[in-house]
């Protein structure tokens, strides 16, 4: 289990106010902290904590009310409205995207659809090593290691030579449960999103990056901020406490000198 260091915890929570979750009808009722689930009889220690957490969890309830494909999506949208990144007409890569519910908001915030008629229409680009179910809206490469040379010729081809407007890694490895191999491991995915949007992205783009907070945390910030303008540390609150995870939101991309 990876654990958030308290006095980072503390600084990187977003302060997103009551009144943004009221609005997209999060309700913590009372009966849903409570809930226990009943005829565990034979699970792991693990798997019946991980059912309680999930009957427990109002975003799970709230995904499948809204048709997202899992709780994640509810993170994005948080960063989203507090720092106001996408926009109709934006082309989106989306690293480490299975099951997709992160393009599904991609999609929507992008006007990917073209459903805001008279605004301008985005790509969504969604890539995974697992294979990732039609997405309408979106261009799929399953089945695909990001960290390959191969997944890059596969996504330069299908963004036929546009620039990025923003890149965002919610990418993780399996985790192993020793946390500073699990760092070591996310870190490394995490610079490989970094590598990528650096070399594809238009200057003043925007990167979305998730970690796992650990040793390499601060070398990666700073390595972030050669490339862009303004580096911030973000907890949405639908990231569950009692993980280590946290986003770099990276913005303003300077461009590659030469
Ligand atoms: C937390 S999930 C992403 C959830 C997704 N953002 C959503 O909203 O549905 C992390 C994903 O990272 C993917 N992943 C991990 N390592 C990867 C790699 N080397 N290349 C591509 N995807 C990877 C995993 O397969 C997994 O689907």
């Amino acid at each position: 289990m990876h654990v958030l260091r308290p006095h980072l915890r503390s600084s990187l929570q977003l302060k997103t106010s009551d009144h943004v979750l009221l609005a997209a009808g999060f309700t913590m009722s009372a009966k849903a902290e409570k809930q226990v689930p009943t005829n565990l009889k034979g699970r792991s220690k693990s798997s019946q904590e991980w059912l309680s957490r999930q009957l427990a969890d109002p975003y799970v309830e709230k995904a499948k009310m809204s048709n997202y494909r899992c709780r994640s999506a509810f993170k994005l949208i948080e960063i989203d409205d507090k720092f106001r990144l996408l926009s109709p007409g934006q082309c989106v890569v989306d690293c480490g995207a299975a099951p997709g519910s992160w393009s599904q908001v991609l999609v929507q915030r992008t006007n990917a659809l073209s459903k805001d008629a008279g605004k301008p229409v985005g790509t969504v680009i969604a890539i995974d090593r697992l294979p990732i179910y039609p997405i309408e809206g979106v261009t799929i490469i399953g089945n695909t290691d990001f960290t390959t040379a191969a997944a890059r010729e596969k996504l330069l081809s299908v963004m036929e030579g546009r620039q990025a407007d923003a890149v965002v890694s919610d990418m993780a490895p399996n985790a192993t449960g020793v946390r500073a191999m699990d760092h070591e491991n996310i870190v490394h995915l995490a610079y490989s999103a970094v590598r990528f949007a650096a070399q594809t992205s238009r200057v003043g783009a925007f990167l979305l990056v998730k970690l796992w907070d650990g040793a390499i945390t601060i070398a990666l910030e700073r390595d972030l901020m050669r490339f862009y303008d303004k580096v911030k540390a973000v907890k949405p609150m639908a990231s569950r406490s009692d993980s280590a995870e946290m986003f770099f939101l990276a913005r303003g991309f300077k461009g590659l000198q030469s």
